[in-house]
């Protein structure tokens, strides 16, 4: 499962730097800034899984999901995307903790709990919620001021964008 996991990690960075695409078409640095960082700690999240593999000399194989060019119309379905993706992969870290726990393999369910990312201070398991968090937050703050006025709600994405890009900078 972890294996698989891999795969799904991988497919998110993918996903994210679509997203980033399509706020780079746009100016939106905030937006595009945010969805580098999370297409960025996808890949860490692919990479950490990786390293512990190789640490346990378990056999794994990359194969990466072919992934369809994302359409998207509106930052909405961005956001409703993003949180929906981050839902998935909580919900698939959790139950590879439970077969983990199922199997006896108390090494790996340890791992998905305390064992750190890279430099940060977070598990798999806890970031992962911290980012489901992220998403909802994201989501919720973007779907707040959106309405029926279209150009209202462009103002609206740049306010958000700018939020974004002093909480990044910041
Ligand atoms: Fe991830
Ligand atoms: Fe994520």
């Amino acid at each position: 499962m972890l294996q698989n996991q891999l795969s799904h990690e991988y497919t998110n960075q993918s996903k994210y730097r679509n997203v980033q695409a399509y706020f780079s078409a746009l100016n939106l640095e905030g937006f595009y800034k945010y969805f580098e960082e999370q297409a960025k700690g996808e890949y860490g999240h692919y990479e950490h899984i990786i390293s512990y593999l190789d640490q346990k000399n378990a056999p794994y194989k990359v194969a990466v999901e072919a992934l369809e060019p994302i359409e998207f119309n509106n930052v909405k379905d961005i956001v409703d995307f993003y949180y929906n993706t981050e839902i998935g992969t909580t919900q698939l870290l959790y139950a590879i903790a439970k077969q983990a726990k199922a199997e006896g393999d108390e090494g790996t369910v340890s791992w998905l709990y305390n064992v750190p990312i890279g430099d940060t201070n977070l598990s798999l398991i806890n970031e992962q919620t911290e980012e489901e968090d992220a998403a909802l937050i994201l989501k919720q703050k973007v779907m707040d001021g959106l309405g029926d006025n279209d150009q209202l709600n462009m103002q609206w994405i740049r306010h958000v964008d700018k939020m974004l890009l002093k909480q990044l900078e910041g």
